[in-house]
């Protein structure tokens, strides 16, 4: 007999014999009848044991416990009337059992109650027999399913690039893997496969796609895993709007998947206004708190923080909150900290009351500055604003962090509402102060834009790139680039970066050397798959989303990797190390 799913079951199936096989997700023994929810992946049933009419299942269930594996054949029946549950999908009909085998056992779950985070995470298999987290895989499956067949509808070609590869520059620490047959050599796990995914453009592929797993070596949050998965598109010939609206196409497909309809094509902003405007190159749109430069309204002004900021060469700035003028000092104090965290010294307020605008100093703006100020922030009775004034960078910085605060603190953020933007015209480089030397906003090999090439050597902080991010509510979930096709581009790029002829060419030399025949024009980005299926899932970590994650220190509590190895292994490698490992400290 054919294996039914218990949580499809319904009316239309009375009658019918049925052999089901799962899960006891719950079970009750009330005035001699044994009730038994049995769950598998599609859901739950409710099956009854009829001792009087069945006396041999009596004593095969009685020593059943949640989470035992039955193998159970009845028939669908009726429920009466009273015992209907509207609650469960199943919850009109009920399978009366005559037949029953234990197909496994199980111990008391050690998940009962309230385990702590860590116990879920060693015993991940119990905690993904939870609904959500079927759900969340589920949504994941068909998530990538739809991904290669949207890409593969538009002529590109799924393609693996290497897992044991060399380091590519992604801004991340690389996991190494050591060579046993070439001592003292070390692979590097893919930060991406940038490299890999540009060569196959010269190599005529034209157009390429790849669920790929990264690997990166970096401090691990909500939306970071140490190893991820990427949907890596390179294309040749393109342009930044065919990229766009490929991705576009992804996104209006993918999304209603988990209930979410976005609504194409999506609005561009340039990353200086992004800064500007809301203080983040990820603005979440959801909201407004727009950030207003009131550098010359104030800048004059008798209040001496504001008139020394802006002759050291820096901006007053700030956002209006609707109705929070009566916030109190220990929340304006905390709001302070999160901009000092940032850099800033602290937050001002100007807060309108009584038809009259009042600064957190007193006796230091004039009438004709407040007013002004009021009139820019498009403060309202009740409302509050919050200024800082810094440099350019730290104000930004500081006011896009406080713009997320005071909105989930207000709650001004809308539950049911998305926004989709694309970030465009990054900066190239960015200067370290530390190192004394230009990095890559995107990486090395990211174009120029033509636009600004004849400043590259004179003013390279001000050359903006052919890249983009394409940003959710406030979450990057992509980025990507127009590539340096140009050989002797690329070469000047690593110059401008630091990167010594002989660096390149012992780091790079494989592309430099593609770059020398007929390297097309080609551009391309990847999207973070776990932060879609993340955001879609409605979850705030994409922990909730990766069967076997890892956590913040980038540790597996399941299979307890990493490990020390032994030393055995270590020798065949020709590795001695430094300092002894877990089980050698253990052991002396
Ligand atoms: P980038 O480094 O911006 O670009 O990565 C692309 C996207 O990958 C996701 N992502 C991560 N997701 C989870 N955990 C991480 N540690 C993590 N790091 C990145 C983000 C991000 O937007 N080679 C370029 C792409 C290109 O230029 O085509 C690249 O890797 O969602």
């Amino acid at each position: 007999m054919k294996r039914h799913a218990a949580g499809t079951l319904g009316r239309a199936d009375l009658g019918e014999r049925v052999l089901l096989q799962g899960w006891v997700h719950r079970r009750r023994d009330l005035g001699g009848l044994v009730f038994i929810d049995l769950r598998d992946r599609s859901g739950i049933v409710q099956v009854v044991v009829r001792p009087e009419e069945h006396p041999e299942l009596s004593e095969v269930v009685d020593p059943v416990r949640n989470e035992w594996v039955l193998e159970i054949e009845g028939e669908v029946a009726e429920r009466s009337a009273g015992n209907v549950n509207p609650d469960m999908a199943t919850g009109e009909v009920e399978v009366n059992a005559d037949r029953a085998v234990i197909l496994a056992q199980s111990e008391p779950l050690p998940l009962e109650g309230d385990a702590t985070e860590e116990t879920r995470l060693r015993y991940r298999y119990l905690d993904l027999r939870r609904p959500e987290f079927q759900r969340n895989l589920m949504l994941r499956h068909r998530v990538t399913l739809e991904t290669i067949e949207h890409f593969d509808e538009q002529g590109f070609v799924h393609i693996e690039t290497p897992i044991l590869t060399r380091s590519t520059p992604e801004g991340a620490r690389d996991y190494l893997v050591p060579s046993r047959v070439q001592k003292s050599t070390f692979y590097a796990l893919p930060q991406s496969p940038q490299l890999f995914k540009q060569i196959l453009m010269v190599a005529g592929l034209e157009r390429y796609v790849q669920i790929a797993r990264c690997f990166r070596d970096e401090d691990l949050r909500a939306e970071r895993q140490p190893e991820f998965t990427q949907v890596d598109v390179e294309m040749s010939f393109p342009s930044e709007d065919e990229l766009f609206a490929l991705i576009e196409g992804l996104f209006a497909r993918i999304f209603p998947l988990g209930g979410i309809e976005p609504e194409v094509p999506f609005p561009r902003l340039p990353y200086s206004q992004a800064m500007a405007r809301f203080g983040s190159d990820r603005p979440d749109l959801r909201f407004e708190l727009e950030i207003v430069d009131l550098t010359e309204v104030l800048g004059d002004s008798e209040f001496r923080a504001f008139r020394k900021t802006v002759s050291d060469g820096g901006t007053i700035r700030g956002f209006g909150i609707p109705d929070a003028a009566g916030a109190s000092r220990k929340q304006v104090d905390g709001w302070a900290s999160i901009a000092q965290s940032h850099g800033a010294a602290g937050v001002l307020t100007l807060r309108r009351q009584n038809g009259e605008t009042v600064f957190g100093v007193k006796d230091v703006l004039s009438e004709g500055e407040l007013e002004k100020a009021t009139e820019l922030l498009g403060l309202e009775e009740g409302g509050m604003a919050l200024l800082v004034a810094a440099t350019s960078s730290v104000a930004a910085a500081s006011l896009g962090a406080l713009r997320v605060e005071l909105a989930r603190h207000y709650e001004l953020i809308p539950e049911d509402e998305h926004s989709f933007v694309w970030i465009t015209e990054f900066p190239l480089l960015e200067w370290d102060d530390r190192s004394e030397r230009w990095f890559s906003c995107h990486h090395p090999f990211t174009s120029p834009d033509p636009r600004d090439l004849h400043l590259l050597d004179s003013d390279p902080g001000s050359v903006r790139a052919q890249a983009y991010d394409v940003v959710m509510d406030g979450v990057e979930l992509g980025g990507g680039s127009i590539r340096i096709h140009d050989r002797q581009l690329q070469e000047r790029m690593f110059e401008v970066l630091g990167i010594s002829r002989e660096e390149g060419r012992e780091r790079f030399g494989f592309l430099l050397d593609a770059l020398r025949y007929g390297a097309p024009p080609h551009g391309g980005l990847a999207l973070g798959l776990d932060r879609i299926i993340m955001l879609m899932a409605g979850t705030s970590s994409i922990r909730d989303v990766i069967a076997f994650p890892k956590t913040t220190s980038a540790t597996c509590l399941m299979t307890d990797a990493p490990s020390a190895v032994d030393t055995g292994q270590l020798r065949e490698l020709g590795i001695s190390l430094l300092e002894p490992g877990p089980d050698d400290k253990a052991k002396s």
